[in-house]
């Protein structure tokens, strides 16, 4: 199927002019003690993503297609989230098994409920990925980590509990962001942040940095025999700001600008940004028809 191609020459020099080189790193703690201490985040973001997307085929179908499942393979999904995920790849494991890992209760605890009753076998583990010792040598035929890896603390010590977990002729899949991707949301944050006087550490990209679909390959490539990229892109497009808004704040966390507690920036601060950020997407509907968010994003298959 021909992927739509949302690049312009006019994205590219924009990506170029606002991506910052410094990203925010976040400490696996954060992650499970505020964004993910509840599920919010993750339903305002996968409910956003699939409304507003122009791309027919949805991320999720395109990951299941990238696993080439027959139905019967033992799978394990690392950071599995609330298993929105799950819940769509399971019928194409009707006679597998499902085994979903996540370091944070509250997701962890809406995936088991998903997935309650469903003819595939679960297993729920909360750990993190990087401690796979609970699992036995050569027990899954796939693994999957999907917008996560950038929370996992040790790296190397993940990709080689994935290669010791995963038989032989068995599929990793790895799914991330480009750093630009979304990159017309930071645009807007960024404007508004310089508007505000916004103290230069906040200037910062999403927290892909550490690995991500440009530089993700090699780290993988000293663990895997096989690495292949496959690339994935959808345009999100807003005719009224509010769902915006929401994305931006409760999915983004303003763009993790408020990701972590800081005295110097209180309510009225992050009230001035909200306001600065909305008045320019109405701008851009008025001027526009709608507010275009470009997303680059795709996954790694490691073999
Ligand atoms: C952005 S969500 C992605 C969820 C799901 N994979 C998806 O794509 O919808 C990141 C997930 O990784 C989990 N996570 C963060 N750090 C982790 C770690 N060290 N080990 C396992 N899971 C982690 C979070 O709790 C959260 O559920």
């Amino acid at each position: 199927m021909t992927q739509p191609d949302f690049r312009t020459p006019e994205l590219d020099d924009l990506a170029r002019r606002i991506i910052p080189e410094q990203h925010f790193e976040f400490p696996t703690e954060t992650a499970r003690d505020r964004f993910f201490a509840d599920t919010r985040m993750l339903d305002v973001k996968q409910r956003v993503h699939n409304a507003y997307r122009t791309n027919p085929r949805s991320m999720v179908d395109h990951m299941i297609g990238n696993l080439q499942l027959t139905g019967k393979e033992d799978l394990l999904d690392l950071g599995c989230g609330n298993g929105f995920i799950l819940e769509h790849l399971r019928p194409h494991l009707a006679d597998g098994t499902i085994t979903g890992l996540d370091n944070a209760p509250a997701v962890l605890d809406a995936a088991r409920r998903r997935l309650q009753g469903t003819a595939t076998p679960c297993t729920w583990i909360e750990s993190s990925a990087d401690e796979l010792t609970m699992l036995g040598d050569d027990t899954f035929d796939r693994v999957m980590a999907n917008y996560m890896i950038h929370y996992v603390p040790d790296l190397d010590r993940c990709f080689a509990g994935v290669r010791r977990v995963m038989r032989p002729g068995g599929t990793f899949q790895l799914t991330t962001d480009r750093p630009d991707s979304m990159l017309e949301m930071y645009d807007v944050h960024f404007q508004a942040l310089r508007a505000l006087a916004a103290p230069d550490d906040l200037f910062k990209a999403t927290p892909k940095g550490r690995l991500s679909l440009e530089t993700g390959a090699a780290q993988l490539e000293q663990h895997f025999e096989h690495v292949e990229k496959v690339t994935w892109q959808d345009q999100l497009r807003f005719t009224d700001p509010e769902p915006f808004m929401e994305f931006y704040e409760v999915g983004h966390n303003h763009c993790c600008a408020s990701s972590v507690p800081d005295s110097r920036l209180d309510d009225t601060f992050y009230a001035q940004l909200r306001d600065l950020v909305k008045a320019e997407v109405v701008r851009r509907i008025n001027a526009d028809g709608h507010f275009s968010v470009t997303k680059f994003t795709g996954s790694f298959l490691c073999r």
